[in-house]
C-alpha cells in the first residue's frame, strides 16, 4: 500500500522532528493494535530509546498478563517491562460508582505509574524520558476533545478516553501520538507494514480503563471482577470455536450490579446477573450489534450459567450505537 508506505515515513519524519537526538520516551503496551503498531513505528524512528512497559492495573482480562507478556517475547521483538500496579488502582477505585470519575482516577493512577517507570529509565540510562508515546486514534481525538469548529453533537465530552481527556494538565512528559490522525483499519494496514503479527492486528478493541468500564459501579465490590472474567473468557472462547471472531469488532461481557430470581439444581438462587455485548464497526464512532444465530446464543448462555455458579441469568445488547456506546461506562 503506497499511500500507507507514505504515512509511514511522513510520521517516521514527524517523530525525528519532535523527538530530540539524545531524548528517550515511554510507552505503554496493551497487547492491543493501537498501542503495538505505535511503539513499533517509534521503534523505528528511536530504536533502544523507546523504553516500553505493560502495566498490570488489576482490571484485565482472563490470564491477561501472562498470555500479553507470552506474545510480547515471542512475536514482538521489544523489550517490555511487566509493572504490576493492580493493588493501587483497586484500592484507590474502591467504592466508587461514577463512570467518569473512575476513569480519571484510572488515568491519573496510569500516569503516576508512568512517573515512576521513567524515573527507573533514568536511573539506568542517566536520563529522565521527556516523551510519552501513546496509541491515541483520530475517533478518541474527536470524542475526547473536539477540534474547534466541529459538528455540535460532538460538541461535549462524550467519555474521557483515558488516553486523552483523562490526563492532568500538567503533564510532565510531551505526549507522541503517531495514529492520532487514523482511523483503526488504516492503524491495522500500517501495522501489516511495519510486520507487526496478525495476531495483534486482530485483536479485538480494549479499552484503556479495562474491566472498569464493564463493571457497573463499583469494580471491587464483591467477586464481580472474577466473575466477569470467567463469563467473558467462556464467550469468547464460544466466538472463537465458532469461527466467528474475526467478522466482529468487539465482543465483551458486562457484570451488571444486580441480582435476579433463578432457579439451579432445584434450589431457588438470589445472584449475579450479566450482559454479553457483541458489535460491528468500521471505527468504533457508530456500530451495530451482532446478529449472531439464536442457537449460538442459547448454547453460550448455557455454558455460562453452567460454568460459572453465580450466574443465574444472561442477557444479549440489542442496542447500535448511537443511542448506546459501544461500553455500558
Ligand atoms: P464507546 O464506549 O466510547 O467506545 O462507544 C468506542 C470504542 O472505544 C473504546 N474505548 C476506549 N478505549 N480508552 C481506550 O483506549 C478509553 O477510555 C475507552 N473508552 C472506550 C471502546 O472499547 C470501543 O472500542
Amino acid at each position: 500500500d503506497w499511500k500507507m508506505q507514505d504515512v509511514m515515513e511522513e510520521e517516521i519524519k514527524a517523530i525525528h522532528a519532535a523527538v530530540g537526538p539524545d531524548d528517550h520516551a515511554i510507552c505503554a503496551l496493551s497487547g492491543g493494535v493501537d498501542s503495538t503498531v505505535a511503539a513499533t513505528l517509534v521503534h523505528r524512528a528511536l530504536g533502544d530509546r523507546l523504553h516500553c512497559c505493560f502495566v498490570d492495573n488489576g482490571l484485565l482480562r482472563y490470564k491477561e498478563q501472562e498470555r500479553v507478556m507470552a506474545t510480547f517475547e515471542k512475536d514482538l521483538h521489544l523489550p517490555v517491562t511487566c509493572v504490576d500496579a493492580s493493588e493501587r488502582f483497586l484500592s484507590k477505585l474502591a467504592g466508587v460508582t461514577d463512570p467518569e470519575k473512575k476513569r480519571k482516577i484510572i488515568g491519573g493512577e496510569f500516569i503516576a505509574v508512568f512517573d515512576e517507570f521513567a524515573l527507573e529509565i533514568q536511573k539506568k540510562y542517566g536520563k529522565l524520558p521527556s516523551i510519552l508515546v501513546q496509541g491515541t486514534l483520530y475517533p478518541d481525538v474527536i470524542e475526547s476533545c473536539p477540534p474547534p469548529g466541529s459538528d455540535k453533537k460532538h460538541s461535549h465530552t462524550i467519555k474521557s478516553h483515558h488516553n486523552v481527556g483523562g490526563l492532568p494538565k500538567d503533564l510532565k512528559f510531551k505526549l507522541v501520538e503517531p495514529l492520532k490522525w487514523l482511523f483503526k483499519d488504516e492503524v491495522r494496514a500500517m501495522g501489516k507494514l511495519l510486520d507487526v503479527p496478525v495476531g495483534f492486528l486482530r485483536r479485538h478493541p480494549f479499552p484503556g480503563p479495562g474491566l472498569a468500564v464493564r463493571v457497573l459501579g463499583d469494580v471491587t465490590a464483591g467477586d464481580a471482577l472474577q466473575v466477569l472474567r470467567e463469563v467473558d473468557e467462556v464467550f469468547i472462547n464460544a466466538i472463537r470455536d465458532a469461527g466467528l471472531y474475526d467478522q466482529i469488532w468487539q465482543a465483551f461481557a458486562v457484570f451488571l450490579p444486580i441480582r435476579s430470581v433463578g432457579v439451579q439444581g432445584d434450589k431457588r438462587t438470589h445472584t449475579h446477573v450479566v450482559a454479553l455485548r457483541a458489535i460491528t464497526s468500521q471505527d468504533g464512532m457508530t456500530a451495530d450489534w451482532f446478529q449472531f444465530e439464536p442457537k449460538f446464543l442459547a448454547s453460550v448462555s448455557a455454558k455460562i450459567c453452567n460454568t460459572v455458579a453465580s450466574v443465574n441469568r444472561v442477557v444479549y445488547d440489542i442496542t447500535s450505537k448511537p443511542p448506546a456506546t459501544v461500553e455500558w461506562e
